[in-house]
């Protein structure tokens, strides 16, 4: 991560957000002037940063409201290797195609996050409405050595972190829809894109893609999804709570969470995520509808194999099982 001057200025800020900090102390400690420090505070200021200055005390950071950024993210991350590098753009067409381009000279754990994507994509050639400055856009590049076929079950676990990661940073509880949209309202509050280039045993690269709804409000959405999206924010729009979410925060917790996932997969611990996946399904026990290649199939959603394959119970009491991959499925009665 290349941290400039103006970040460096963020940082000093910061550390004593508990009370101020002398533009002349910042000035020494960066090797710049006094005028040099205020011209920073002034860019920070105008990029959404609530910085106090007073002309006897200095400088106070008293807010960073909804800024997604490199230094945002890069600031508290717990995690060891999950988005320790960030790369991120103001407009991007998709974080995923670019992860997918870039996959080869990118670590594990590399994360690819924009402010907005103008070609967002969806699962089933979908596209993904990804408005400016008001969501979670973000691609994960993995090197798992699993085999290719045991792959749907880092869908799955993507699913597990942002439910818990929505919980733990807001309290929000949500439903995972199988295999990976995460429900609010009975509404799309999230999408995974999960993308693979494999051989015939080894796995190159998995990109997950997470796309969430966050500081939308109802308008913000286009008339053909507004009646089946929402965001946190849309979900609150009646409650007192009129502030932003912030987005760096969930990120974080996010990463910290799919990172603790991702271990456990790889280390062959997949049981204690499909148990947990379970946990906030909306689908297990409803009548559903499931859209294949090869026809409708209509019954009632039973189970979650180890796998990520999801076990149905027919109507012509056959029971089958089904891979994410060209599958969409409905609720017969909702979600
Ligand atoms: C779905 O159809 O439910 C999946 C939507 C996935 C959207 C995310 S946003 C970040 C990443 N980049 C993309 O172009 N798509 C995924």
């Amino acid at each position: 991560m290349i941290i400039n001057i103006r970040e460096k200025v963020l940082d000093e800020i910061r550390i004593n957000d508990s009370g101020y900090v002398s533009g002349e102390e910042i000035g020494q400690k960066l090797g710049i002037t006094r005028a040099a420090v205020w011209k920073h505070v002034k860019s920070l200021k105008s990029s959404g940063y609530c910085i106090d200055s007073s002309s006897k005390k200095g400088y106070r950071l008293t807010g960073s409201g909804d800024i997604l950024n490199t230094v945002e993210i890069g600031h508290d991350l717990k995690t060891d290797f999950m988005g320790k590098e960030i790369i991120y753009f103001k407009e991007i067409d998709s974080t995923n195609l670019y992860a997918k381009k870039n996959a080869s000279k990118c670590r594990e754990g590399t994360t690819i996050i924009a402010d907005f994507q103008n070609a967002g994509r969806g699962r089933l050639g979908r596209s993904w409405t990804s408005s400016e400055g008001k969501g979670i856009w973000m691609s994960l590049v993995l090197k798992p050595e699993i085999e290719p076929g045991a792959a749907q079950i880092i869908t799955i676990g993507a699913a597990v972190a942002v439910t818990e990661s929505i919980f733990e940073c807001f309290g929000i509880k949500t439903g995972i829809k199988w295999p990976n949209d995460i429900i609010l309202d009975g509404r799309k509050l999230c999408g995974i894109l999960t993308e693979m280039s494999s051989e015939i045993d080894r796995i190159d690269y998995i990109i997950v893609g997470i796309g969430i709804n966050v500081n939308q409000e109802e308008i913000d959405f286009p008339a053909e999804i507004r009646n089946i999206a929402v965001s946190l924010k849309s979900h609150v729009q009646d409650s007192q709570c009129t502030d932003n979410f912030n987005r760096a925060k969930l990120l974080k917790e996010i990463l910290y969470q799919f990172e603790d996932i991702y271990i456990k997969i790889i280390n062959g611990k997949a049981n204690d995520i499909t148990d947990l996946w379970k946990k906030y399904s909306v689908t297990i026990g409803s009548r559903i509808s499931v859209n294949t290649a090869k026809g409708i199939f209509e019954g009632v959603a039973t189970n979650l194999t180890h796998e990520g394959r999801l076990v149905v119970k027919c109507n012509d009491g056959s029971i089958r099982e089904f891979n994410s991959g060209e599958v969409s499925i409905r609720g017969i009665m909702g979600y």
